[in-house]
Parts: structure tokens; C-alpha cells; sequence
């Protein structure tokens, strides 16, 4: 019988709690004391490695390497590193991932250089629900690239929006909103029937659910690094461009970090070869530092048990929402194979209710106009934080 059907108790949940053969990846976490943290999808939790990595950056390899640590603490390798730990993340082979910049100027780089593959066909095609950022440097793209048009339709309409016209298909792997997930392999296959390339936004997907990105043929994409990978505050984001563009592909932003020979000092750009040549500017090393700590656990991750596991934890929580709060309506699909790791639930007092949830020890989040969106990251969270969680919400409702 499902959870939906039983009535769930607190030591039931427990119990998969222990036996969760993912459950000990929670001790890698910094949990604060008294915390339910339903935020993963905006701000990853702290993995304890990543004080130490960081001490270890400023007070061995700054404080006394200084700058022999560019080539003795592989400093200059750090965005191809990192990138390489986050490939089988996405399903992307070597050589097609690197960490850099945000994810919002790492989009801006691949439009640019999408249309530039794509001679004579001017449109970005997208939808309006796409995260704001995404439309917004879409919409930068036809102030800047004459002729550059951006094609707004709803997801269903999509595939008859694709003409000869179209450069680039741009969307979100997952919904931030409602967790749909989007069929990715199929709006790809359609994108290159009519000729297009496909950029995906895999912020809310990468580190969460299954994401192939060799497997649905993508072109080009990007995501956040401090979400579900657990980078941190304004980590590094990473950008992917299939294989086969690599030779052509050009940054718009072409800095001495994507240079073929960086310290030939020449007067000249020459693109690198390969994925470095997306690189602008001096990275961020700290930062990248923190990031490639916080990936390392990842090499240990059984992907097939934590989907099983994001599925489970997902499908408890919702029973347990709509059994203890009826108030809140579901916001995000019922069926678990077309939702991502978030379950969002709407509420006209919402933000009111997500306040005083946290003064109980709760955090998630609120998204205009009414929904409020649980992150649950199964690396971190368990079967009976959800039921804790659900239980303070449905005590809180009525004092909102
Ligand atoms: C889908 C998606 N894309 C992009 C961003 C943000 O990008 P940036 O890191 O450039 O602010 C977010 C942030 O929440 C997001 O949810």
C-alpha cells in the first residue's frame, strides 16, 4: 500500500531514515542545530569539507605558495577541474564541462555564440515560465545582435513554434516554479529536426534528478553550482557545449583566459581548443575551491538510488501536506516521474506562512504570487525531517 493510502506515522518515517542507504551522506552536511532545511534549491547546504579545502587555499597555497600556487596548486586548471567532477553529473563527456562565471553570464556567452552557429536564423525561442534571469538575457540578445528576435510560447506550443527561423531553443530542465519536469530528449529532437540548437538550464535538475545530456543529443547548456551542487553563496556556474560545436563555437566574451596561449601575451585572439575557450577572465579561486570540495562526495553517489530516494521523499511529503494541511493546494505534478526534486503548493497567504513556519525551525521558500516551494535535496534530508516539517506547517496554518 503507498504512503498515500496508510496513514504515515513519525516512526515509520524513522525507520526508512535508518534504513536509507543514502542516509549518511547527512553527516557530510553542516546541519544547524533545530533546522528542517527545505531550501537546497536556492542555497545548498555546507558540506564539512569545504573549511578546511578553503583554510587550506588561503593559508597554504595563497598565504605562503602565492602565485607559484597558479601552476603548483593547480590553480589555472581549477575551471576544467571542477567542470570535469560535474560532467557525470549531467551525462556530459570529458572535455564538454567547465565551471565558470554565473549562470546568467554563462547563458549570455552560449546565446551569443548559438546564434553565431546558426548564419541566417535569428530567433531565441523559449517560453514565458522560463526563470526570469534566462528571459531577461534573452531579451539583452535582441537589443544587442541585429535582427535577433525572442519567441515567447507556452511549452505546448513549442514544437509548432520551431521554423526555419529558429537559432536557439532555450529552457529549464525543471520548472523553479512547479518542479515540472521538462521532456528534454523530445523539445531537443524536435529543435534539430527543424534545423535549431538546444540550451538547457539544468539549475534546478543537476544534482537532483537524471540528466543525460549525451543521451538526449543537447547542444548547449548551464546551471547553477550553489543549488544542489552545494558550491556555496555566488559559486562558480558551469556551462556545457557538446562536443561536435567545440571547433566552432566562440565566446562573445573573448578574454585571455580562452586563449589557445594565454602567456604567448600575443596582441591577437586565437581561440583555445576544447571547452577552455568559454573562459573569459581570472577565475574566482575561492570560490572554485569551495565548489570542487563540495563536489567530491559525488564520485561515491549511486545516481539510480538517489532519484529512487528524491522520488520517495517527494511522494511523503506531498501525503503528508495533504493530509495534515488540506488548506494547501499541490502546485507542482502528482506523478513523480514528471516532477523534480521541489514540491511546491500554493496559498494566498503563503509568504505570511512560510515566515512563521520559520520561526519553527523550517526553511523554505516563497515564490510570488502564492506558491511556497519546498526544496528537498535527498543528499541531506530525511524521511522524518518531512514528516517534523509538515507536521509544524499544518501548526502553524491556523495561527496565519
Ligand atoms: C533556473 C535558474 N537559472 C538561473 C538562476 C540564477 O542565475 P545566477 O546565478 O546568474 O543568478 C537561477 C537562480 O535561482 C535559476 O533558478
Amino acid at each position: 500500500m503507498s504512503d498515500a493510502m496508510t496513514p504515515i506515522e513519525r516512526a515509520h518515517c524513522v525507520a526508512r531514515d535508518q534504513a536509507d542507504p543514502l542516509g549518511h551522506f547527512r553527516e557530510r552536511f553542516h546541519r544547524p542545530c533545530g533546522v528542517i532545511y527545505l531550501d537546497g534549491n536556492s542555497l545548498g547546504m555546507m558540506p564539512e569539507a569545504v573549511p578546511s579545502r578553503i583554510e587550506a587555499v588561503l593559508m597554504r597555497e595563497w598565504a605562503e605558495g602565492l602565485i607559484r600556487s597558479w601552476d603548483d596548486a593547480g590553480w589555472w586548471d581549477l575551471p576544467l577541474r571542477v567542470g570535469a567532477k560535474i560532467a557525470p553529473l549531467i551525462g556530459a563527456r570529458e572535455g564538454e564541462v567547465v565551471a565558470t562565471d554565473s549562470t546568467s553570464v554563462n547563458l549570455f556567452k552560449l546565446l551569443a555564440a548559438g546564434l553565431a552557429l546558426r548564419p541566417g536564423r535569428r530567433v531565441i525561442l523559449t517560453d514565458p515560465g522560463n526563470f526570469p534571469t534566462d528571459l531577461y538575457i534573452a531579451e539583452g540578445m535582441t537589443r544587442l545582435i541585429p535582427g535577433c528576435e525572442l519567441r515567447s510560447v507556452p511549452l505546448e506550443e513549442i514544437a509548432s513554434a520551431l521554423d526555419q527561423s529558429v537559432a536557439v531553443v532555450a529552457l529549464g530542465h525543471v520548472d523553479y516554479r512547479s518542479a515540472e519536469i521538462l521532456d528534454m530528449p523530445g523539445i531537443t529532437r524536435a529543435a534539430h529536426a527543424a534545423g535549431a540548437l538546444a540550451l538547457w538550464d539544468l539549475s534546478h535538475s543537476a544534482g537532483a534528478i537524471a540528466v543525460d545530456l549525451a543521451a538526449a543529443g543537447v547542444d548547449l547548456a548551464v546551471g547553477c553550482g550553489y543549488k544542489y551542487l552545494n558550491g556555496g553563496p555566488g559559486a562558480p556556474a558551469y556551462l556545457y557545449v557538446r562536443r561536435a560545436h567545440q571547433g566552432k563555437i566562440r565566446s562573445p566574451i573573448a578574454g585571455w583566459w580562452g586563449h589557445a596561449e594565454p602567456f604567448a601575451f600575443a596582441s591577437s585572439y586565437v581561440a583555445a581548443p576544447g571547452i577552455a575557450r568559454m573562459l573569459c577572465g581570472t577565475q574566482p579561486i575561492l570560490s572554485l575551491a569551495a565548489l570542487e570540495a563540495a563536489l567530491e562526495m559525488w564520485r561515491e553517489v549511486d545516481f539510480a538510488l538517489l532519484d529512487e530516494k528524491r522520488t520517495a521523499l517527494g511522494e511523503l511529503f506531498i501525503a503528508l501536506v495533504e493530509r495534515f494541511c488540506p488548506d494547501l493546494a499541490l502546485a507542482s505534478p502528482r506523478d513523480p516521474a514528471r516532477r523534480g526534486s521541489h514540491v511546491s503548493f500554493r496559498h494566498p497567504k503563503g509568504r505570511a506562512i512560510l515566515q512563521a513556519l520559520r520561526a519553527q525551525g523550517v526553511i523554505a521558500d516563497f515564490r510570488t504570487p502564492d506558491l511556497l516551494r519546498f526544496g528537498i535535496a535527498p543528499l541531506y534530508v530525511g524521511y522524518a525531517d518531512l514528516f517534523d516539517a509538515a507536521e509544524r506547517l499544518s501548526r502553524t496554518l491556523p495561527r496565519v
